[in-house]
């Protein structure tokens, strides 16, 4: 069964073959931009790709960089990382770690090496990137370059990561990194996150510090692979298995087949057979979706997307963004200009330059899309949460 909640590992990774297939490919010319709004696989398929990638002897570093707020703090994530990498040193003819700190901190040597701790030998690293954290890093890693063997970055969360730095900071350490991506070609890298990186960048010099990478956009899953997932809960369960049904679930669901809206629904119908006993059939299916599902006890698996406008949408767009995102889910087609109106009223302002910014902001993040003029939700799931309790008319 999917698991709900944490990246799916292992077994439970579904499909993405083709995506896997694409990314893997382009790795051997390009360093890759996962493009994907929240809880629609990333992590999952960041996490396949770097056992893909390692079972070929490749040296991969996964890293989480949400919690991030500095370039020396990244660069010193990213060292301890290496660090863990030690027993690939000699297959790959990467040189010790510890020996590659040293550009960083001249005095490491004083250090016994084999009574440094984890936290001990991160505040080293740290505070030697104090002072001159560029030039520093770039020997670094022309040195890790130089080994001739190809070393692939992963970069869970990467806009998060920009956001977190002080914009002066963040333009710093995106030029530096487009240089390295130039410079330094034996690596690579993969950056993915759940918050749209080009709104990000508005504010800290504009797209072109990473227009080089390659964007693979991942989107829900096919109906066919949602279809079969379901196919496969009724078969573990040992449900009565009907075409219908399994249509059904999977009509609730809707497009696209968001893996995390899949792996929630089959969890509340397990949970609620469970609890009444009664047999998987249309009524129960129903009951599950409109009572369980978008009632108040699930509310945790929708408000994050409700939550997040506030944290990550500059702060005369949040309201303007509800308004909008609320007459969207109570209705179908909502016209441009309608949602313009609402902008106006709820900003005061006439500016239509920012008002499209912020629409092209709601579809990046896979809120809305746009055809012809016309807005609707992007998730018929999310669209039929957001109108019962944000919807207005
Ligand atoms: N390939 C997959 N196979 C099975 N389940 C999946 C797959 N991808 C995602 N899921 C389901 O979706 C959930 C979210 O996956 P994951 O954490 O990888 O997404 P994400 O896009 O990184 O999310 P976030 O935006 O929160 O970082 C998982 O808990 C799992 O239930
Ligand atoms: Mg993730």
């Amino acid at each position: 069964m999917m698991p709900v909640g944490s990246p799916a590992i292992g077994e439970d990774f579904i499909d993405r073959e083709q995506e896997i297939k694409q990314i893997l490919k382009s790795l051997d010319k390009d360093n890759i931009l996962l493009s994907a709004p929240r809880r629609f696989g990333k992590t999952s398929i960041m996490r396949k790709l770097e056992r893909e990638l390692s079972g070929n002897g490749n040296v991969v570093i996964f890293l989480d960089v949400e919690s991030v707020y500095s370039p020396q703090r990244f660069l010193t994530e990213t060292i301890m990382e290496l660090n863990e990498y030690e027993e690939f040193s000699e297959k790959s003819g990467f040189r010790n770690i510890r020996n590659l700190v040293k550009n960083v901190q001249s005095n490491f040597e004083e250090i016994e090496v084999p009574a440094v701790f984890k936290a001990k030998f991160r505040n080293i690293v740290e505070e030697g990137l104090e002072e001159n954290w560029i030039e520093k890093s770039d020997s670094l890693f022309k040195i890790i370059n130089s080994t001739n063997e190809r070393i692939y970055f992963i970069f869970d969360e990467f806009p998060i990561a920009i956001k977190n730095m002080q914009p002066s900071d963040a333009e710093k350490f995106l030029s530096w990194f487009r240089k390295l991506r130039q410079t330094c070609t034996n690596l690579r890298f993969i950056v993915g996150g759940s918050v749209s990186i080009e709104r990000v960048l508005r504010n800290v010099g504009g797209t072109n510090v990473i227009n080089d990478f390659k964007v693979i956009r991942v989107n829900g899953f096919e109906r066919d692979v949602a279809l079969h997932i379901v196919e496969n809960v009724f078969e573990d369960e040992g449900w009565e298995y009907t075409p219908f049904l399994v249509n059904k679930i999977v009509d609730c669901i809707g497009e696209p087949y968001i893996p995390y809206f899949v792996s929630i629904m089959l969890s509340a119908i397990i949970e609620e057979k469970i609890n009444t006993g009664k047999a998987v059939d249309e009524n129960l299916i129903d009951n599950v979706y409109n009572s369980r599902l978008l009632g108040s006890g699930c509310k945790h698996y929708f408000d994050p997307y409700y939550k997040r406008l506030k944290v990550y949408y500059h702060e005369m767009d949040v309201k303007a963004a509800k308004a909008i995102l609320g007459r969207t889910s109570t209705t179908d087609n909502y016209p441009l200009e309608l949602a313009y109106n609402a902008f106006q009223q709820e900003t005061g302002s006439n500016d239509y330059e920012h008002f499209l910014d912020l629409i092209s902001d709601l579809e990046n993040d896979f809120y809305l899309e746009i055809n012809d003029g016309k807005l609707n939700f992007y998730s018929k799931m999310l669209k039929d949460w957001w109108r019962i309790y944000h919807g207005t008319i």
